[in-house]
């Protein structure tokens, strides 16, 4: 079986453009491919985060994982800093990387932008990190939203180099795939259709997060931008808020844009804001009472990350035993 590997940050609450985007690939895929999933504390703390704040979102993606659709039978489930190796391997790589690659990084140049002095080295590195998240287990496939198309380009880069300068005889890593899924591929924020859905935006409004509850979708998709032309109809360029929320509408209907296109071509927006908004919350229903159950009583969830933790480090330590031979490095004693 193929392998897939994937994370979430926990800098804030999952919402509906991160299942859209990953999530639910990674659900339907479960079956087909061998799966490890994680949460990415580390990552999380490249920007101030606060400490109670984290531990809580970390919890949260974890047990938002399972209520989605994530069954640990089937998938392994764990949380980033439990596995030592992913540190060890980020310092090697790091070695390995050159600074011009990563000062090319788009998602670097934003968030320093908006942190003015304080950026961290460790914001700097995130792509190297992520890459060592990957390359650690030697995956084959990584589903993810638009957004992180170029940092997977650079762990491809990462990947060749490293082959280059240590396997010449023998390729230590695999140069993994993006698994990029059309159409909910960069779900855009409600108060703008040119900006894509972000955790990260001060402004709420501008997102439906998985833990919404129902009045709360209401209000957020009556109050969401829309435009002043008739009917509702796709147009990427001419209507992007338009076309954003009928994408929505087909994902979470499980139906094409075409089909949802005839149905709502002739709507007013008042009307297609209430179909929408049952549609939302009708597919979030049993998510959130799931997620509610698994937070009630953590001992599961905790069970679930222990072990998945325990297997993750089983895999990594064998991709770090080729690589630091492979390096030169003496074995303990
Ligand atoms: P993060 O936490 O920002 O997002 C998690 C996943 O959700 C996708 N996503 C979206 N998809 C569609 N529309 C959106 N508006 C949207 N916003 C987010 C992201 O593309 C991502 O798949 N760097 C990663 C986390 C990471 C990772 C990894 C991913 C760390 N190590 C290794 C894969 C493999 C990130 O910040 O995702």
């Amino acid at each position: 079986k193929l392998r897939i590997v994937s994370g979430v940050q926990p800098t804030g609450y999952l919402h509906i453009g991160n299942y859209l985007g990953a999530l639910h690939q990674w659900v339907l895929h479960q079956e087909q491919y061998e799966n490890l999933f994680f949460v990415v504390d580390l990552h999380a703390i490249t920007v101030p985060q606060d400490p109670k704040g984290l531990a809580d979102a970390t919890l949260s993606a974890a047990a938002l994982f399972l209520a989605c659709g994530i069954d640990p039978s089937k998938s392994t489930i764990f949380i980033q800093s439990h596995v030592k190796a992913h540190v060890e391997l980020c310092w090697l790589l790091n070695c390995v990387t050159p600074v011009n690659w990563l000062e090319k990084m788009i998602q670097f140049k934003e968030k320093a932008r908006k942190q003015g002095e304080n950026v961290s080295v460790g914001l700097f590195d995130y792509p190297v990190l992520m890459a060592s998240d990957v390359l650690l287990y030697q995956a084959d496939l990584v589903p993810v939203g638009e957004d992180q198309q170029q940092h997977l380009e650079l762990v491809r880069s990462i990947s060749k180099r490293f082959n280059s300068l240590y396997g010449k005889k023998k390729k230590v890593l695999k140069e993994p795939k993006p698994l990029i899924q059309g159409n909910t591929s960069r779900i855009m924020a409600l108060d703008d259709g040119t900006c894509k859905m972000s955790k990260s935006s001060s402004n709420d409004m501008s997102r439906i997060n998985l833990l919404d509850p129902p009045h709360v979708i209401k209000r957020k998709i009556q109050r969401c931008k829309t435009d002043s032309f008739m009917g509702i109809v796709s147009d990427p360029v001419g209507r992007p808020e338009c076309t954003n929320l009928l994408n929505i509408y087909a994902a979470f209907t499980n139906q094409s844009l075409t089909k949802v296109e005839a149905e709502c071509r002739e709507m007013s927006w008042g009307q297609f804001k209430g179909v929408l908004t049952d549609a939302v919350t009708t597919f979030l229903d049993p998510i959130q009472k799931k997620y509610y159950q698994l937070r009630e009583d953590e001992d599961f969830l905790k069970q679930v990350l222990k072990n998945g933790s325990e297997y993750a480090s089983s895999i990594a330590q064998v991709t770090m035993q080729q690589v630091k031979d492979c390096m030169g490095f003496i074995r303990t004693m």
